[in-house]
């Protein structure tokens, strides 16, 4: 493990076009996004399969990432079919056999002021060995969480359907109000007070039997788990509904549950104080099948699998 780091970090990191050693992987101090938060990047996950390591959605996650770009009038300064292959090939030459995968698109050193068109568009991308961000008991028993008194980013200000890093200070205030709290995640309500999402997870909720998520115009980051979640739903026969969702809902739900990348499917067992119970049997049974999916165990969802090919130990 490298100094100062908190998760078995590669050897390689891949940067503008080039494998580099992760102690030369830097950048100016003048980087514009270093100081406006011009950034946009993508948080994916290699799985250990039976057949290798497979990235889970990488096509979906890399066409979020060049939505991202587009929204902050930025282009992708790489092909995504080149971003895809640089993905491949940094696992396979660090040895991976499961990782977290973080490509970076970021306004690099040029002209220092808020217009940032005349500065470069440079590109990253690290991987790194990191467990379930809430923890593996978490998804086992469930967190305890918090409506936070910070709203999500408003559409009216910013671009809730991009992933981009400045947005992230109002998931950083949640989350750190909640941590000191003593809670283990934040949920945020959106401008009108409807329920939006996790720090950095989306959020369902289940009542006689009905699953319930907040739509596209509440502000959310509009999930890939999110929609794999709702596909495998929809195949069990209980067809998610996208529509508003009012605080209370949260604490009168029967079950509620978060999913994300990093937190992957993880049950909410209490809110605000106010018990919603051990994880229940709709959260169970969509986690399991999620989990097979992730793993490679389930041939239906083989589709989301990017394989990635592994030189053969000669
Ligand atoms: C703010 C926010 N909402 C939702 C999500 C869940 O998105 P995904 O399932 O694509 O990881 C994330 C994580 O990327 C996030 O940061």
């Amino acid at each position: 493990m490298k100094e100062g780091v908190h998760v078995n970090t590669a050897d390689l990191i891949w940067l503008n076009g080039e494998f580099v050693a992760w102690e030369d992987a830097k950048v100016h101090v003048l980087s514009h996004a270093l100081h406006y938060g011009t950034s946009v990047f993508e948080g994916e996950r290699a799985y250990e399969t039976s057949r290798g390591p497979a990235i889970f959605r990488h096509h979906d996650h890399l066409q979020r990432m060049e939505n991202s770009c587009k929204l902050y009038y930025m282009d992708l300064p790489f092909s995504k079919e080149q971003i895809r292959e640089a993905t491949h090939e940094l696992i396979a030459r660090n040895g991976f056999s499961s990782c977290y995968i973080r490509p970076l698109i970021y306004r690099g050193h040029g002209p220092m002021g808020l217009d940032p068109e005349d500065n470069p568009v440079e590109a990253m991308i690290a991987v790194w060995e990191w467990g379930a961000y809430l923890g593996e008991e978490a998804k086992r028993t469930g967190v305890r969480a918090k409506v936070s008194s910070w709203r999500r980013i408003s559409p009216q200000s910013l671009q809730p359907h991009s992933k981009a890093g400045g947005q992230y200070l109002n998931s950083v205030l949640a989350k750190i109000e909640s941590k000191r709290a003593g809670y283990e995640e934040a949920i945020l309500l959106d401008e009108q007070g409807h329920v939006c999402e996790g720090s950095g997870e989306n959020v369902f909720v289940v009542k006689d039997g009905q699953i319930a998520t907040p739509g596209q115009t509440s502000s959310i980051l509009d999930g890939i788990s999110r929609k794999s979640v709702m596909e495998i739903s929809a195949d069990l026969g209980r067809p998610v509904v996208e529509r508003d969702v009012a605080r209370a809902e949260l604490a009168l739900a029967d079950e509620v549950f978060l999913v994300g990348t990093a937190a992957e499917l993880t049950p909410v067992r209490e809110i605000d104080d106010i018990e919603i119970g051990p994880p229940g049997p709709l959260t169970r049974e969509i986690q399991s099948v999620y989990e097979d999916a992730l793993h490679g165990r389930s041939p239906r969802y083989e589709k989301w699998l990017d394989r990635v090919a592994v030189p053969s130990k000669a």
